[in-house]
């Protein structure tokens, strides 16, 4: 698999988008909200030393999905949500380059299991930091509603999770629920926005 981290911003860039931002907010407010709010990610360690738990992939899993950082597509329904956060190690460092293949079921509980339809990777940037933009994905059967997760530092050996969704009547009921993988979300004006970071043991 292509360790290609094209289409991730380059630092001088970031800077440039960074200061930026005030004149877009001054200047044209209500664009701005129109723009989906990202948290930002967890800054500390809090369970510091403490992997993020493994879970089962499913059976939906596809080996080599597209590269990209959306997976949203023309006429995709529902809502709309992105995702950010970090991938560090249990000493709090983040690992440039981290490998983050995400899939997920669609806004009906569906996967799509012969092209790669809401499924993606991407590489954590020089901070360890990602940014995925989807659909909040639907129910189906038996679960509650979750995404699927495989993250990889170089070169290490591949955690598979699953991330959830807080206050989700059907985390009562899922046996593979943890709590410890519930994201924060929140309500934005054009997207939700979520926030997870992964602890890798590496
Ligand atoms: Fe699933």
């Amino acid at each position: 698999m292509a360790r290609n981290r094209a289409g991730w911003p380059g630092r001088r860039a970031f800077l440039r988008w960074s200061l930026a931002v005030p004149a877009v907010v001054v200047g044209a407010r209500r664009q701005a909200l129109a723009q989906p709010r990202t948290l930002s990610p967890t800054p500390s360690c809090v369970d510091k030393g403490t992997p993020t738990p493994s879970q089962t992939a499913g059976p939906f899993f596809k080996p080599q999905s597209p590269q990209r950082n959306s997976l949203l597509e023309p006429g995709m329904g529902g809502p709309r949500i992105v995702l950010t956060g970090s991938v560090m190690s249990t000493a709090c460092r983040p690992i440039p380059g981290a490998l983050l293949d995400f899939w997920q079921a669609d806004n009906r509980g569906g996967y799509d299991n012969t092209g790669f339809r809401l499924r993606g990777h991407q590489f954590a940037d020089e901070q360890g930091r990602y940014r995925l933009e989807t659909v909040v994905p639907g129910l189906y059967t038996g679960r509650t509603r979750h995404f699927h997760v495989r993250v990889q530092a170089p070169n290490q050996p591949i955690l598979t999770t699953q991330l959830y969704f807080p206050d989700e009547p059907g985390n009562r009921s899922d046996f593979i629920f943890r709590p410890e993988l519930v994201m924060t979300v929140r309500d934005g004006a054009g997207a939700k926005a979520g926030a997870f970071n992964f602890v890798l043991a590496a």
